[in-house]
């Protein structure tokens, strides 16, 4: 399943276009960003200058080659922090809040004043009750009932949430745990909210 989304990802991100017109050169794509935010906080200079995973994913039109990505997946999977618990899921009434909260990182958003949430609905369609929602991402309405909720889609949900590259290596999907965006009990209440039995996502 994963292999065919990674494969259609890839022919979808396949070169079509950029045989018909010529790639912006990086240095422009970097000029542009930082005009755009002339005085960053401190904290945030690190998001204006793309990382090694960014830089190779550009490159390649978001399709690597195949040793490439699995050095960025490996990178990547490295980068995934775990609960020191061992356990994947929170409470999915506040996952739910955080799906919904696009709070956090927007220039309005500094000095921050609430925890960044996860915007998760604005690529994603997750319950039935929400009718507004993004489709970058595929819909995840029932994703723990498709997944039988097994203990180790649990897992592999929490890891696909705390760095998307890990599986693959491309995603447009951000990496919340790994770049700090979310912190890991906020993870887990997103697990939850996917993968809890009494979530709204499965019901
Ligand atoms: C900017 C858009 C974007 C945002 C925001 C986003 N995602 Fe995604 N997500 C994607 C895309 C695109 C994919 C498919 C590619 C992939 O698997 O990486 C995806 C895939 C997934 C998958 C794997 C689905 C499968 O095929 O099994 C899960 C689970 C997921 N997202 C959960 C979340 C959660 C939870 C949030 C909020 C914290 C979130 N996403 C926020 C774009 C996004």
């Amino acid at each position: 399943m994963r292999a065919i989304a990674a494969l259609a990802f890839a022919l979808v991100a396949a070169p079509a276009t950029a045989q018909d017109k010529p790639a912006v050169p990086a240095e422009k794509v970097e000029a542009a960003v930082k005009a755009a935010f002339p005085n960053p906080a401190p904290e945030w200079q690190a998001r204006l200058h793309p990382d090694e995973t960014m830089k190779a994913c550009s490159a390649h039109d978001n399709a690597p080659p195949p040793a490439l990505a699995e050095a960025i997946q490996a990178r990547e999977r490295a980068k995934i922090e775990y609960p020191a618990d061992g356990q994947f899921m929170g409470d999915w009434r506040r996952g739910e809040r955080l799906a919904q909260s696009g709070y956090g990182m927007r220039f309005t958003d500094y000095p921050p004043r609430n925890p960044n949430g996860g915007n998760c609905y604005a690529c994603h369609q997750l319950t039935k009750q929400e009718l507004s929602y993004g489709t970058i991402g595929p819909s995840l309405l029932g994703y723990g009932r498709i997944k039988e909720f097994s203990p180790e889609a649990v897992k592999a949900a929490y890891e696909k949430i705390a760095n998307p590259h890990a599986t693959l290596p491309c995603s447009l999907m951000p990496r919340f745990g790994s770049n700090k965006i979310l912190t890991i009990e906020q993870v887990k209440d997103l697990v939850a909210l996917l993968m809890d039995k009494d979530s709204p996502v499965n019901n």
